[in-house]
């Protein structure tokens, strides 16, 4: 049967195998760039690091003011069978495990000395994982900014106009003014996209400081929501937990969508990769054929579990 863990957790493996052995997907759409990947963008504290955490479920990254998390991050999460151990895995740093969801190292690089390019190489990158069709886009704005100045917004405006894969995520509602609110926003009068707009209240700083845990933060939110005269009326469709439910829906309906056109990329990829390795003659222990073997054999373990999946569950059926 086809879970939502399973299928994430195939598209995990085919990435880290995109990544570690270099992308075989030959002319045409590649294998990295059929699967789905979520980016959260917003400019500098506007609550990135807190929205991720929510959406993961767990505290483990350095949140604050200033530039805290200064690099993008490419982040797999990992659960075993058993359900018992969890981990994450950052891409430009395989085989390093954080099961403490503690980040030693990424934290706090120096301000001082970064060469004057760098905001501009980070943009850069930022830009290369957005711009691509596949990446669903989570744009931060913090409510007690004007939305019209919100990088997040002016990113996604630019790389994905129609708004077809953004998700519109206002943070910090508890911090606007008195007497103002952001419906005008949540309600898409200011922005429109297709999804529709989140309003979110994570922990603040006090409550960090407090260690307030993610349990309580979700309980205080819920509360803020439901007890408000401005936001009552949207109070189920508001918030971390309906953020987590929306994403998750979206991206099992865009992973299913996408298995027939993996499988047949997978095949292409198990053609090619044949071809070349009767060209090469199977150099058994040589380097280059070695790891062209090692992507073969991952490619039809892939390919069948992915035909145990359709057969198992098919797309849009009941699971
Ligand atoms: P990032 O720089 O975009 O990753 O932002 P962080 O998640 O690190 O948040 C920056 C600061 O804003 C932290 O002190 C958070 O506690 C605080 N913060 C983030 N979201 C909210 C919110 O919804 N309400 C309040 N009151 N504070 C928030
Ligand atoms: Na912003
Ligand atoms: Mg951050």
């Amino acid at each position: 049967m086809a879970t939502m863990e399973s299928l994430i957790g195939l598209v995990n493996r085919i990435q880290r195998a995109c990544t570690v052995l270099g992308d075989h997907g030959g002319e045409g759409m590649s294998l990295w760039e059929a699967l789905p990947t979520v980016a959260v963008v917003g400019g500098q504290s506007s609550g990135k690091s807190s929205v991720l955490e929510s959406v993961v479920g767990r505290d483990f990254l350095p949140r604050g003011s200033g530039i805290v998390t200064r690099r993008p991050l490419v982040l797999q999460l990992y659960k075993t069978d058993e359900g018992q151990h969890e981990y994450a895995e950052f891409l430009h740093a395989p085989k390093r495990r954080f099961s403490d969801f503690d980040l030693p190292g990424l934290t706090k690089v120096a301000v001082e000395g970064q060469p004057d390019s760098i905001v501009a190489d980070i943009e850069n990158m930022v830009r290369s994982y957005v711009e691509k069709p596949n990446c669903i886009i989570l744009a931060i704005s913090p409510a007690n900014q004007d939305i019209a100045t919100s990088d997040a917004i002016k990113l996604a405006r630019e790389v994905d106009p129609s708004g077809e894969r953004t998700f519109g995520v206002l943070t910090k509602l508890d911090l606007m003014d008195k007497g103002t609110n952001a419906l005008d926003v949540i309600e898409g009068r200011s922005y429109r996209l297709q999804h529709p707009w989140i309003g979110i209240v994570n922990r603040s700083q006090a409550d960090i400081n407090k260690n307030v845990d993610m349990g309580s933060a979700r309980q205080k939110e819920r509360e803020y929501f439901e007890s408000s005269p401005d936001y009552g009326h949207l109070a189920n469709r508001m918030g971390s937990e309906y953020l987590v439910k929306l994403l998750s829906k979206h991206l099992e309906s865009v992973i299913r969508q996408r298995i027939p056109s993996l499988i047949a990329l997978i095949n292409k990829t198990i053609d090619e990769l044949d071809a070349e390795l009767n060209r090469l003659g199977r150099p058994i222990g040589a380097d280059g054929g070695a790891q062209l073997y090692t992507i073969l054999e991952m490619c039809r373990a892939f390919d069948r579990v992915f035909k145990e999946h359709l057969d198992g569950g098919r797309p849009g059926g009941d699971r």
